[in-house]
C-alpha cells in the first residue's frame, strides 16, 4: 500500500503540492481540505476548514494518513501541528509558537535583533504616543507595521510624518486590524528588488530552494494596490550563489537555531521574504509556509520526492542530499478575476485550461476555482497559475503567455510582464 497524505488548504500553493504528491511513487492517494476544482484532479478534496484542527485530526485518523502538510498559514496559526503531533500523527507544517516568526513582527524582528540576522532598523511599540515621537526622530520614507496578521494590509510605508503618523493611529487607536494593532513596529525603508527565498526544514537542519521572485503589483510596471501576487519566476537570473550562501548562513541557520533555542523548533518551509539591492541583503519580514504563488514554481522546478522530503523534516530527519532540481527555469502568471484585489467576481465560466496544457511543458494549477454542474466558474480573487518550464527564463516567459492566451472567462486580468524586471540598481 502506498502512503496516504493530507494537505491542508485550498489554493494554487495546495494544487502545486497535492500535484506534486500525487506524483511520488510513494504516494498512493492524496486527499486535499477543503481544496479547490484543481485540488479535485489529483485526489480527493474533503470538506473540512483548514482551521478546525479536531476535525482534521480525526478525519486523518480515521483514513490512516501517513502525513499531513500544512499549506495555509491559518491552520498553523491554529495549532493545528501542535494538535497532530499531540496525538503522535506526522505533519508538516510549523508549530503555533514557531509560526510567531510570521503572526508577530515585533517578535520576528527581535528574533533578527538577536540572532544578529541583517534587516531594517526598527524599534517595537505599544504606546502611540512613543510611536509617533520616534517617527518624528526619523528620515523618511518610513514603514510602519501592526504587529499581528493583517492580510497583508497593515504595512504602511510613509512618504511624509503626518501619513506616519495617521498610520500609527489608525493600527493603534482606530483599531482597524483589531488585535494585531496592539503593537507597531516602526522600521526604516529599505531600498532594492523583493526576492523570495524557501527553505524546508526539520528544526535543525535546512535545505534551501532556488531564489524566486513575485510581482505583487495588481499592474504592469509594479502599478497599483498590493494582491497576494500576480506572478512569479524561478530562479532569479541575478542572484547567485554567494547570495544564496549567504541567506543559507546569515539568516536560515540564525533564524532556525533561534527558535529551538526558544523550544520553538521550525519544521516546516521557512520563506524569508529579501530585499537586495548592490551593497546588501536584508529581511523584510520572515514567513512560516510556502509563498502562493512561489510554491507553484518550485513544485514545477523540483526534482526530488516531495513526499519523502516532507516526511524527512516531519520526521526530524533532513539530509542536505535529498534536494535536487530540474536546470532550467520555471515561471507562473496568475488570472486574476474583476475586481481583484478589492473584490473579486465569482461565477464567470472558464474555458481553455485543456487547451493550455496540451502545449509543451504547461501546467495550469487552480486557485480560486469551482465546478457549478458541469462548468468551471470563478470562485476567488486570484483563479488560476497558468505555469511554464523552460531552458532560458525567455523561453519560459514565453511559453507561459502562450498558455494564458487560450484561457477565457469575463473580466480576466493578468500582468503581461512577468519575468521582466531588470537587476536592481
Ligand atoms: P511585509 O508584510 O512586512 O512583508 O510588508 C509588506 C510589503 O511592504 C513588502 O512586501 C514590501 O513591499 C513593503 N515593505 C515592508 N517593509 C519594508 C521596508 N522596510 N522597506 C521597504 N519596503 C518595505
Ligand atoms: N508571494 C507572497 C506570499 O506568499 O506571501
Amino acid at each position: 500500500m502506498g502512503k496516504k497524505v493530507l494537505v491542508i488548504g485550498s489554493g494554487g500553493r495546495e494544487h502545486s503540492l497535492a500535484w506534486k504528491l500525487s506524483n511520488s511513487p510513494q504516494v498512493s492517494k492524496v486527499y486535499i481540505a477543503p481544496g479547490n476544482a484543481g485540488t479535485a484532479l489529483v485526489g480527493e478534496n474533503v470538506d473540512i476548514d483548514f482551521i478546525d484542527g479536531k476535525k482534521l485530526l480525526e478525519f486523518a485518523k480515521s483514513k490512516k494518513i501517513d502525513l499531513t502538510v500544512i499549506g495555509q498559514e491559518a491552520a498553523s496559526e491554529a495549532g493545528v501541528a501542535d494538535l497532530f503531533r499531540k496525538n503522535n500523527l506526522l505533519i508538516f507544517g510549523s508549530s503555533k509558537e514557531a509560526t510567531r516568526i510570521e503572526s508577530s513582527k515585533a517578535f520576528s524582528k527581535d528574533l533578527m535583533k538577536d540572532e544578529s540576522i541583517p534587516t531594517a532598523e526598527y524599534k517595537n511599540f505599544d504606546k502611540p504616543e512613543e510611536a509617533i515621537r520616534y517617527i518624528k526622530s526619523k528620515s523618511l520614507p518610513i514603514v510602519i507595521k501592526a504587529d499581528g496578521l493583517a492580510a497583508g494590509k497593515g504595512v504602511v510605508v510613509a512618504e511624509n510624518h503626518a501619513e506616519a503618523e495617521a498610520a500609527v493611529r489608525n493600527i493603534m487607536v482606530q483599531k482597524t486590524f483589531g488585535r494585531a494593532g496592539n503593537k507597531v513596529v516602526i522600521e526604516d525603508f529599505l531600498e532594492g528588488q523583493e526576492v523570495s527565498t524557501h527553505a524546508l526544514s526539520d528544526g535543525h537542519k535546512a535545505v534551501m530552494f532556488p531564489s524566486s521572485q513575485d510581482h505583487k503589483q495588481i499592474f504592469d510596471g509594479d502599478k497599483g494596490p498590493n494582491t497576494g501576487g500576480m506572478g512569479v519566476i524561478a530562479p532569479v537570473p541575478w542572484v547567485n550563489k554567494e547570495s544564496m550562501e549567504l541567506v543559507r548562513k546569515k539568516i536560515v541557520y540564525p533564524a532556525i537555531n533561534g527558535l529551538k533555542n526558544m523550544g520553538a523548533e521550525f519544521v516546516g518551509c521557512l520563506y524569508p521574504g529579501l530585499m537586495i539591492n548592490r551593497r546588501d541583503i536584508r529581511v523584510v519580514e520572515f514567513n512560516s509556509r510556502f509563498g502562493d504563488p512561489e510554491a507553484e514554481v518550485y513544485m514545477r522546478l523540483l526534482d526530488s520526492d516531495l513526499y519523502q522530503l516532507l516526511e524527512n523534516c516531519a520526521k526530524g530527519k533532513l539530509d542536505e542530499a535529498d534536494i535536487s532540481w530540474m536546470d532550467g527555469y520555471a515561471v507562473s502568471v496568475v488570472l486574476a478575476s474583476a475586481g481583484y484585489p478589492e473584490t473579486s467576481s465569482k461565477g464567470d465560466v472558464i474555458t481553455g485550461i485543456e487547451d493550455a496544457e496540451k502545449l509543451n511543458d504547461i501546467v495550469v494549477f487552480h486557485a480560486g476555482t469551482k465546478k457549478q454542474g458541469s462548468d468551471l466558474v470563478t470562485a476567488g480573487g486570484r483563479v488560476l497559475n497558468v505555469t511554464a518550464t523552460g531552458k532560458t527564463l525567455e523561453e519560459a516567459v514565453k511559453k507561459a503567455y502562450a498558455g494564458v492566451e487560450l484561457v477565457k472567462f469575463d473580466g480576466m486580468q493578468y500582468r503581461t510582464d512577468i519575468g521582466h524586471r531588470q537587476q536592481p540598481e
